[in-house]
């Protein structure tokens, strides 16, 4: 049985969405210290830790391409968004003492490493935190899609995906008040049901190589020390 406690590598994903806080756009420095101030404290329990950031506080290409825009260069525009969130947690973690290393899955070595397979590995056995920027560095691949593929690649023992709810419910939970949530689901059902959890490349890619997926709320204080500790509220994707 997925027991996280056993975790002695992971992924987590965050949304660029959880770093805008409560505002509409951009990010919120209060909520970025706040979640790094968390991830610092898994990191003090020599936790091997990497982490994949979304972009979407500052630019989607889904819905620049929806509006017309060629969905390439959307997408583009949405990898460099992650680098800038990317800096961003970086500069968090750093002022609280936590190494770390960012590697662009497109290259600017003027601002950060290449994505390097063996370096961020290496990084991470030296307790760095290694933060993967520019997604898979193609256009039409999520960011969730990144966090499973490098997941995958570091050998994580689980991709921790936090969103804006405490898991996966078999409907929305925001709109409907009846809505029930999993403990425990596995991938195929999450494609089956169409569960929109993480898009279905993310969730094929975790299946393939069984890689657990932990969802949970990042709206929560303290949840992944919780979650670390044996408790908390989350969904388990297996
Ligand atoms: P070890 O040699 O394993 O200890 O790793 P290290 O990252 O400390 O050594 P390295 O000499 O590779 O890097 C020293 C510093 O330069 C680190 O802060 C790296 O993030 C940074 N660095 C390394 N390569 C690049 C790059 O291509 N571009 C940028 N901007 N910084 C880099």
């Amino acid at each position: 049985m997925f027991d996280i406690k056993k975790c002695n590598r992971i992924l987590l994903k965050v949304s660029g969405e959880a770093l805008m806080g409560d505002k509409s756009f951009g990010q919120d420095h209060q909520i970025i210290n706040k979640i790094c101030t968390e991830i610092k404290e898994l990191h003090d329990k020599n936790i091997q830790i990497c982490l994949v950031v979304g972009g979407g506080n500052i630019f989607r290409g889904m819905s620049a391409s929806k509006s017309g825009m060629e969905r390439a260069s959307a997408d583009h525009m949405g990898m460099l968004a992650t680098v800038i969130n990317a800096i961003a947690l970086q500069d968090a973690l750093e002022k609280l003492s936590v190494p770390t290393r960012i590697q662009s899955a497109i290259p600017m070595t003027a601002i950060c490493e290449p994505y390097i397979k063996r370096k961020a590995v290496r990084h991470m056995e030296k307790n760095r935190i290694v933060i993967f920027a520019a997604g898979t560095g193609n256009p039409f691949f999520t960011t969730d899609t990144a966090a499973a593929l490098r997941a995958i690649e570091m050998s994580c023992d689980c991709l921790l995906k936090a969103t804006q709810v405490d898991g996966v419910y078999d409907s929305d939970p925001k709109a409907n008040i009846k809505a029930k949530k999993y403990n425990n689901i596995t991938y195929s059902e999450v494609l089956s049901k169409d569960l929109k959890v993480m898009d279905a490349s993310a969730i094929s890619l975790a299946r393939e190589h069984e890689l657990p997926i932990l969802v949970y709320s990042i709206k929560q204080d303290n949840e992944l020390k919780r979650i670390f500790n044996g408790k908390g509220s989350f969904t388990i994707i297996n």
